[in-house]
């Protein structure tokens, strides 16, 4: 396949570009800085240099493409959210959903899927039951953020491409993102729930991420949101004693909700809040998790 990848030099992009290598697909990232791509050390990628938020040369690539991959997204944890930064956490994800759109549009082969990032963050705060794809959209930052995003993605299916939208949990991986930051603590033998504890922690190994990920690629049958959750879901509680096991370090120390929102201020949401999510849509298509077990995930990942 050729495959288009945007926003593929971070944390899930790296992982699925070694994956995708191996099946010997070719593969087009399209990036802002050319030194990430060239820090794979793989001459075989091809690489466009875009600014992911305007039509310009890279268009063409598009055309002809069986695959698109769009992950692209300021991270949520870069910087406290302030007006302007929460400005630049909007913008990098609808903008560039939408300039791909409009290759989209203008290419006279058209892709037959578009897999475009988003997250468990389009359920809100949810405290009882399970959520599922079809469960109703929160309505704080995030959750608003994630059904515009969702609906700039959609605006593809009018060119007849078929839409996944990957609503991810946290990805579980040693040295980037959220567990990365999790570790520190605990190192210094000072871990403990962040919050109240009791608030759900959906989590998903890197693995499965990418495993999900070619999944939906290359099944027909699956479009709109998609859930990429370990199938046993966690309260943060259980999270970090799980941690604490896996490093053989104690978890005793919370942090109390009041002192992350002082710390933090609005991006606190992000630890506060949780949903109990389920992977349905994945289960029913028969997907099979390696990682659903969080012990056996942690221990995996922190051997
Ligand atoms: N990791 C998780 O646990 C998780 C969970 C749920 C959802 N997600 C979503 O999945 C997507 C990928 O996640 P990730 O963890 O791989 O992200 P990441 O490591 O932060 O990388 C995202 C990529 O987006 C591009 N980017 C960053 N800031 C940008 C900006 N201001 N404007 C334009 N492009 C920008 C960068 O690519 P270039 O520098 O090459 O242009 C970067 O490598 C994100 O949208 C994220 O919100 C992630």
């Amino acid at each position: 396949m050729k495959i288009i990848l945007a926003g593929a030099t971070g944390l899930i992009g790296r992982a699925l570009v070694r994956r995708l290598r191996n099946d010997d697909h070719s593969l087009i990232l399209l990036t802002r800085d050319r030194v990430k791509v060239e820090r794979f050390g793989d001459p075989s990628l091809q690489f466009v240099e875009w600014d992911a938020r305007t039509v310009g040369d890279w268009t063409h690539f598009v055309d002809g493409a069986d695959a698109i991959v769009n992950l692209v997204g300021e991270s949520l944890a870069a910087k406290r959210w302030s007006a302007s930064q929460k400005a630049r956490l909007i913008s990098s994800r609808i903008d560039s959903t939408s300039v791909l759109r409009e290759a989209i549009a203008r290419a006279r082969r058209k892709p037959e899927v578009l897999l475009n990032a988003s997250a468990v963050g389009y359920y809100g705060d949810v405290r009882e039951g399970d959520v599922v794809e079809s469960s109703p959209p929160g309505n704080d930052f995030l959750a608003t953020l994630c059904v515009r995003w969702e609906q700039a993605a959609r605006e593809s299916e009018k060119h007849g491409v078929r839409v996944v939208l990957l609503r991810s949990a946290v990805v579980l991986e040693r040295n980037a993102g959220a567990l990365a930051k999790m570790l520190i603590p605990f190192k210094l033998f000072v871990g403990g729930p962040l919050g109240s504890g009791g608030q759900w922690f959906p989590w998903i190994h890197i693995a499965d991420e990418i495993e999900a990920i070619v999944f939906a690629m290359k099944n027909p049958a699956i479009s709109g949101p998609v859930n990429l959750a370990a199938p046993e879901p966690a309260t943060m509680r259980q999270f970090c004693s799980a941690l604490g096991r896996a490093m053989g370090r104690p978890s005793w120390a919370p942090v109390p909700p009041t002192v992350l929102r002082m710390v933090l201020g609005e991006m606190s949401q992000i630890l506060l809040t949780g949903q109990r999510v389920v992977p349905k849509k994945l289960q029913d298509a028969g997907f099979v998790f390696r990682y659903s077990k969080l012990d056996g995930a942690l221990r995996e990942i922190l051997r």
